[in-house]
């Protein structure tokens, strides 16, 4: 299930976020490309410190100093008054000019890894949210406070009304996730951002804001770009899959094939690592390694020194390029290449299938 051109809002290309710091340059987002549907929801996975935020940032023009995206293309979709829709690159707009902040909070919404570092502390949480909807919706102050009391009432917090007087500390980090999410759906935004969006909450919670983002997204036909660590939540919610290690997508796909049948080493590793209902925990199984240090320099394939299918003389030379297979599942691995030819008869079959 690949997104035809004309359906696609969000797409991104060899974007390059790059931190100068004094250590050297640690190259958070390197090369990453993936597009996502109008309406569609797209999973992106991976440990943490591999860039998915930092990404995501970067779609907001949020990233800041010592960080700055270095090259690449953020081409949106944009509807036109006349019915027609445009393709803007983000990149080429100012950060804090007009245009950006116009797409920024109205149509493209983000849910930030931490909400109570997000809300401000000093001014009461309606106003945050009511200022919101003037910036992006013409109406007036008392139309945009029913809009955020029924927004908060969306996000099932009980007592809204009385609730838009509070401020961040004053509620529990469950409540400020949702009074997060009301905040970013407030102004119905065609491509919402959730950034590990239920990390800080507990599971009863969790369950209830994630069936809450997918009421949403079917009613307001939002495309959703859902960052997690938790594949059983992208199971559940995501058309598709981009698998995230070291600022680079190592696979993406469909997410029924993907989790039917992973093709990067490093994908079925995240995979094996899900606890199962039907082992023992003893069972459970890690990735070995760990994530190497942002600013070492390795030579080959950022994950073959943690990879169980590494072919010496292959993996820690080459550096592996996207490479598409059938179903539109687009891999970055040696293994699919001619250079497994020796190492691995029935992958090399695999891949001269295509
Ligand atoms: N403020 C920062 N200063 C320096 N480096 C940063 C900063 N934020 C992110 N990075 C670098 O970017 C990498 C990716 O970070 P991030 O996108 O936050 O990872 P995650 O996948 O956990 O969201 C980090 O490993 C780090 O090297
Ligand atoms: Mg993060």
């Amino acid at each position: 299930m690949t997104v035809q051109p004309n359906d696609t809002l969000l797409e991104v290309k060899d974007l390059q976020t790059h931190f100068f710091m004094a250590e050297g340059v640690a190259k958070a987002v390197d090369s990453t490309t993936f597009s996502i549907g109008r309406g569609k929801v797209l999973g992106v996975v991976g440990e943490s410190g591999c860039g998915k935020s930092v990404t995501a940032r970067s779609i907001m023009r949020m990233v800041r100093p010592p960080g700055h995206t270095v090259d690449g293309e953020i081409l949106y979709s944009r509807a036109a008054e006349t019915g027609q829709t445009t393709s803007v690159d983000l990149l080429q707009l100012p950060a804090t000019g007009a245009e950006m902040r116009s797409i920024r909070g109205g149509e493209i919404s983000m849910i930030f890894q931490e909400p109570r570092a997000s809300l401000s502390p000093v001014h009461r949480i309606g106003d945050q949210i009511t200022e919101n909807i003037l910036l992006h919706q013409p109406v007036t102050p008392s139309e945009a406070e029913l809009i955020a009391i029924d927004m908060l009432q969306q996000v099932h917090i009980p007592l809204a009304e009385q609730r838009m007087g509070a401020f961040a500390h004053q509620l529990s980090g469950g409540m400020c996730q949702r009074v997060m999410i009301a905040m970013a759906l407030s102004c119905h935004p065609n491509l919402l951002i959730a950034d590990e969006p239920t990390t800080a909450l507990d599971v009863t919670t969790e369950a209830q804001i994630l069936e809450l983002m997918q009421g949403l997204q079917a009613e307001l036909d939002m495309a959703i770009m859902f960052i997690t660590h938790d594949l059983g939540v992208v199971a559940d919610m995501a058309d598709e899959v981009a698998v995230m290690y070291l600022g680079k997508i190592v696979e993406r796909g469909a997410a029924a094939d993907i989790f039917r049948d992973p093709k990067h080493p490093y994908t079925i590793a995240l995979l094996e690592s899900l606890p199962r209902m039907d082992q023992k925990r003893d069972w459970l199984q890690t990735i070995r390694g760990v994530v190497p240090d942002p600013y070492s320099t390795l030579n080959g394939c950022p994950f073959h020194p943690r990879c169980a299918d590494s072919m010496p003389g292959v993996c820690d030379e080459i550096v592996p390029q996207p490479i598409s297979l059938e179903d539109g599942r687009e891999v970055r691995c040696l293994l699919y290449t001619e250079h497994a030819t020796q190492e691995s008869p029935q992958l090399a079959e695999e891949t001269s299938h295509q």
